[in-house]
């Protein structure tokens, strides 16, 4: 049975204009006289699953909004594409792959057929792979060229193949075992790569290429140098297994490059770069923390699986913040959204969910190549409280634009240090509720009548201090943040940018847009190198090559 539909468009279906409709309905509702009017209301736009605790109150939503937009969902044919994301159809059709990114967080004795063949077993034999090697690395039995032990470990890669490794293995460097350092090194940028190996001891350093295609100049120039450095060092040919491995879906190639192939680990193309730190990409990971933390990632991830594949609309979370997101961005106009986790353990999330929805959604036709009817993909940006309060926050009280956040925070701290975890919720919860509030016109006044302030300074300045609230956020709430927490936040944030693909119709898989500015790269670089080759096309583009080639002539 299949379950794949084609793109609906989805402006043309009745949830849809229901929808219109309400939004105009909704033209003058106040989130503040809604919670005074309803002391339920809290209580009704919560959800918890998977550790995690989603307060949704804070939005410009009545009950009725919620189920408008539970029907959109259904309409679109989200559980549909669910089970046949799950199930191993080929949703990906511009590529003609499966989706299973999903599989790798299944437990042993699960099936899931790709071309006829139970994909779980692979999935089983990498982790026992990947076992294998952090157990030698942790006891010692693994080590560099002079017997000395692996301290430190480097991934080379880029996009997928390092935003989601690095954002784990940071935020959960509580969890670190053995004293193994992790390090990324991504960009084609040799101040990046200086000062990455600065830090490190050629003997006790290991290197994993982390490509799922062995194809990406980033990451295969940034192996080369590391080679050159490692051999610069004192290291010798012969025992360069011993720090270089790869983790890659181009077996041939890691080969060439000199790996053993025993020392390869496995990708396959049906899991997509930026959902692949499930796989052997999460080496540093695992290397960092252990596999059993690394398997309470993958077991977090899993029951946000479960519960996004079998829990009603109404209530199921990944859903539910997708539909919220798309009722901002295609009823309200917001453009961008932001992300705000009041934790220095996930400073790295923004980055990962940036590549994770603007990659995935980022897209202009649907699935059949017809061209979307409504906008799709906004713009995530965003960063770490208390820090954002002092920069951009501003713009989210007071600018014109509506950009609705999602607050994220774990009620206690790895590192307790006085009552700062007091200060930084408190923080946390404080903006959500400035953003909502905001500040009358009334208010503002008697403020500044307080302060004793003439009537003509008042009404001067009364207009500044105004903020206009009604400003709609989500906040996560976790206790520590754990491998089993985590797992479930970021696959949460995976379905929710799935849903919304469905809803826009897109293929929320493949990034063609990408591969035009890895083309073009490498025109520009000939024409910066070769003096027999054709001028660029445009005349921007070769003036400043000219600039480039002026300043390295000779
Ligand atoms: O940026 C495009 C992209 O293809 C991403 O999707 C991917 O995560 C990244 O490049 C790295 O690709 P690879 O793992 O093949 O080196």
């Amino acid at each position: 049975m299949s379950y794949y539909q084609h793109p609906l468009d989805v402006t043309g279906l009745p949830s849809w204009k229901a929808l219109e409709e309400h939004r105009l309905a909704m033209q003058n509702f106040s989130m503040r006289e809604a919670f005074k009017a309803d002391p339920t209301r809290f209580d009704d736009l919560s959800v918890s699953c998977s550790g995690l605790f989603l307060d949704y109150s804070k939005n410009l939503i009545t009950p009725e909004t919620r189920t408008l937009l539970v029907n959109l969902a259904r309409e679109a044919g989200v559980e549909q594409a669910a089970h046949a994301m799950f199930e191993g159809e080929r949703i990906n059709a511009s590529e003609n792959r499966p989706v299973l990114h999903t599989a790798l967080r299944r437990p042993m004795g699960e099936s899931v057929m790709v071309d006829g063949k139970n994909i779980m077993r692979d999935v089983h034999t990498a982790l026992a792979q990947m076992t294998d090697i952090v157990t030698r690395i942790h006891n010692n039995l693994w080590r560099g060229f002079s017997d000395k032990t692996i301290t430190d470990v480097v991934n080379i890669g880029i996009g997928g193949s390092f935003l989601g490794p690095q954002l784990v293995s940071e935020a959960l460097l509580p969890f670190t075992q053995h004293g193994v350092r992790t390090h990324y090194l991504a960009n084609i940028d040799g101040s990046e790569f200086r000062e990455v190996t600065a830090k490190l001891n050629v003997e006790t350093t290991l290197f994993i290429i982390s490509s799922k295609t062995f194809g990406t100049l980033e990451t295969l120039k940034n192996a080369q140098a590391a080679r050159t450095w490692y051999l610069g060092k004192g290291g010798t040919e012969e025992k360069l297994y011993r720090h270089f491995i790869a983790v890659t879906s181009n077996k041939q190639a890691a080969v060439e490059f000199g790996i053993r192939e025993k020392n390869i680990f496995p990708m396959w193309d049906w899991v997509g770069g930026r959902y692949s730190l499930w796989s052997a990409i999460g080496l540093p990971i695992a290397l960092a923390i252990g596999m059993s933390n690394f398997k309470d990632l993958l077991s977090g991830a899993y029951s946000m699986d479960q519960h996004f594949l079998s829990e009603p609309f109404e209530s199921n979370m990944p859903v539910l913040l997708a539909m919220l997101g798309v009722w901002y961005h295609n009823f309200w106009g917001a453009q961008s959204y932001a992300f705000l986790p009041y934790d220095h353990y996930l400073r790295n999330f923004v980055k990962h969910l940036q590549q994770m929805d603007m990659e995935s959604n980022g897209k202009s036709v649907r699935q059949d190549g017809t061209p979307v009817s409504c906008t799709t993909g906004p713009v995530i940006w965003g960063g770490v409280g208390c820090n954002g309060q002092h920069a951009y926050h501003q713009l989210l009280h007071q600018g014109t634009p509506l950009i609705p956040a999602d607050f994220i925070v774990p009620v206690v701290s790895h590192n307790p240090v006085a009552d700062h975890h007091e200060w930084l919720y408190a923080n946390c919860l404080s903006q959500s509720q400035a953003l909502m509030r905001g500040k009358t016109r009334e208010e503002a006044e008697a403020e500044l009548r307080a302060k004793g302030l003439s009537e003509a300074e008042v009404q001067r300045l009364a207009p500044h201090k105004v903020i206009p609230g009604n400003r709609p956020s989500n906040t996560v709430v976790m206790e520590t943040i754990s491998p089993g927490r985590l797992g479930a936040l970021i696959a949460l944030y995976e379905h929710k940018v799935f849903v919304q693909g469905v809803i826009w119709g897109i293929n929320s898989f493949d990034q063609w847009g990408v591969e035009l500015g890895k083309d073009l790269g490498k025109a520009v670089y000939n024409q910066m190198t070769r003096f027999d080759a054709a001028p660029a096309e445009d005349a921007s583009t070769q003036g400043l090559i000219d600039f480039f080639r002026g300043r390295h002539r000779g």
